[in-house]
């Protein structure tokens, strides 16, 4: 999606990427096989380019270090380094005074006993690096199962989190550019089934305030970290009605698919506009949209039909060009655009039904 936007906007592209046939070496003018730590591979990609930038977190902050005395990077190995480890951004957040779940950082078999005392449980055993779609994370609910837990994540340095019994999940998307200013999209609600993204609605259901705050959090972290691109931070709202900091994604982020689409500005389109020292377009929403996220599973028996999605005039298909379909990856997204978020998740949860009805039941044994 943001090869797409910036050959709109007439740009070329280079893209490293250790899977030769990914989704956007499949737009670009320029591809490099590489995995995201082959330094001689993002050389070759400085070459080919004016600016560089990142779609995972997961390339490794020395390696974006190096490329800055080549080409300017955006975002910087800085932000980088704090985001891509777990505790790292935890301490940032706590730095900044920003509002956050209790958690203790675990580095050795002796620190279970304090880790879990400071902590509590029912709690969540994370690992520090490389982390997605839940994976290297386990919910332990009490003292005994957490050595347990801690063995099954490879003894890795690892932070133990409280587990919030949220009221939801939201993000805050936003942009900054190079002279520091900062547009926001509206806030979107977040629900993740077995701790991977399955629908964002937006605009999300909170109350104006809350939504400010969610902006004022997201201004002190974004100039906080002297980010430039786009951002996504994951919020759970409390029952009380607080904002806790989850996670920031220096990047464009999957709960933000809807603004392609629903948004005057894509998320990808203002990513390389402020990538490329552009101004900000208007990310303001032009309809009430609710995203659902197509996983690998629903290509058990094949390609879906997709006739369902065709049939509703406001709901659109997004594919990938993923070539494999494994259980929990994520292929494509429908978007549905609505008169209002009720009728758009209605129409979203038709389309699911639909796609889930065509997957043959389960054989037993
Ligand atoms: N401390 C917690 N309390 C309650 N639920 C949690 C907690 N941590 C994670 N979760 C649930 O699991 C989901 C995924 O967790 P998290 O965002 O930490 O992991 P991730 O694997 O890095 O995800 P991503 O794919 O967003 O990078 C959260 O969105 C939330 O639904
Ligand atoms: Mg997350």
């Amino acid at each position: 999606m943001l090869a797409i936007e910036a050959r709109c906007l007439g740009y070329r592209i280079a893209v490293q990427d250790p899977d030769p046939a990914g989704p956007a070496g499949q737009l670009a003018d320029v591809r490099i096989e590489g995995a995201w730590d082959d330094i001689a591979a993002a050389k070759v990609l400085a070459d080919h380019s004016d600016v560089i930038t990142i779609d995972t977190e997961h390339v490794p902050a020395h390696l974006l270090e190096q490329l800055e005395g080549l080409k300017p990077v955006r975002p910087s190995s800085h932000v980088l380094r704090v985001v891509q480890d777990r505790l790292e951004q935890r301490r940032f957040l706590a730095s900044h005074g920003l509002p956050q779940v209790r958690h203790s950082s675990l580095a050795r078999a002796e620190d279970l006993r304090i880790a879990a005392e400071a902590v509590g449980f029912p709690a969540v055993l994370k690992r520090r690096r490389g982390g997605y779609d839940g994976r290297g994370q386990l919910r332990v609910e009490g003292q005994s199962a957490l050595a347990g837990a801690w063995k099954a994540l490879g003894e890795a340095p690892a932070v133990l989190e409280s587990f919030v019994e949220f009221e939801k999940e939201v993000s805050v998307l936003l942009a900054r550019d190079l002279g520091g200013h900062i547009r926001f999209y509206p806030v979107a609600e977040n629900v993740h089934r077995r701790s991977i993204l399955r629908t964002t609605s937006v605009p999300a259901g909170i109350p104006p305030e809350l939504a400010s705050e969610a902006e004022e959090l997201g201004t002190r972290i974004a100039s906080g970290l002297e980010h430039v691109g786009m951002m996504a931070i994951e919020l759970f709202v409390t029952r009380e009605g607080r904002l806790l900091v989850n996670e920031i994604a220096p990047r464009m982020h999957n709960s933000g698919h809807f603004s392609f689409g629903a948004c005057g500005t894509s998320q990808f389109e203002q990513h390389v506009r402020a990538i490329c020292g552009l101004p900000l377009g208007d990310p303001s929403l032009l309809r009430p949209a609710v995203m659902l996220n197509l996983l690998g599973d629903l290509w058990r028996e094949g390609t879906p039909a997709w006739d369902a999605v065709f049939a509703h005039p406001n709901a659109h298909l997004h594919l990938y060009g993923k070539r494999v379909a494994s259980p929990g990856r994520k292929m494509g997204h429908v978007l549905v655009l609505g008169e209002g978020v009720d009728q758009a998740r209605a129409a979203v949860e038709a389309i699911a039904a639909d796609l889930e009805r065509q997957r043959a039941p389960e054989r037993a044994g």
